[in-house]
């Protein structure tokens, strides 16, 4: 088992004098191809999402803009980490339950996928989760 549940990724900056740019590429901070591109903001406020894991699905979270707490669960050991900048990126891989809180009020939360919208790869009871990791 991995020491860390928390697997944060640096995101190239090229910014200049003209403001800031950052890369997210395939074989740079993404280690997958992306298929799907999403994107969680205008997050009402006191809302908690996630709740669920993915059998086979890999993401890159990038808090582009404000921050959140995202909650990762491998069935043993919960850890947290606190998302607010854009040169930061949490790779999520399957079999970890994740719940995103404490979103800000000016939270853009990009999510990159490495496959289409599917949700026959969702886990969205914890119990079933924790019976799915444990064998
Ligand atoms: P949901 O899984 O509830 O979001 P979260 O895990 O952030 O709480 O998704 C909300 C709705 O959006 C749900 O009806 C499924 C749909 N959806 C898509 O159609 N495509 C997508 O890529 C995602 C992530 C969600």
């Amino acid at each position: 088992m991995s020491s860390t549940l928390v697997h944060l990724v640096d995101i190239p900056q090229r910014g200049d004098a003209r403001g800031q740019l950052a890369v997210a590429e395939l074989g740079g901070a993404l280690p997958f191809p992306v298929r799907r591109v999403y994107w969680i903001h205008g997050t009402t406020p006191g809302v908690s999402r996630g709740f669920h894991a993915h059998k086979k699905l890999r993401q890159l979270c990038v808090c582009v803009a404000g921050s959140v707490r995202m909650s990762l669960f491998d069935g043993r050991r919960e850890e947290s980490v606190i998302l607010d900048s854009h040169a930061k990126g949490l790779l999520i891989g399957p079999g970890l339950w994740r719940e995103m809180h404490d979103f800000s009020p000016d939270c853009v939360l990009m999510v990159f996928a490495s496959t289409e919208y599917d949700e026959g790869d969702y886990i969205r009871d914890r119990d079933q989760f924790i019976r799915h990791v444990a064998g």
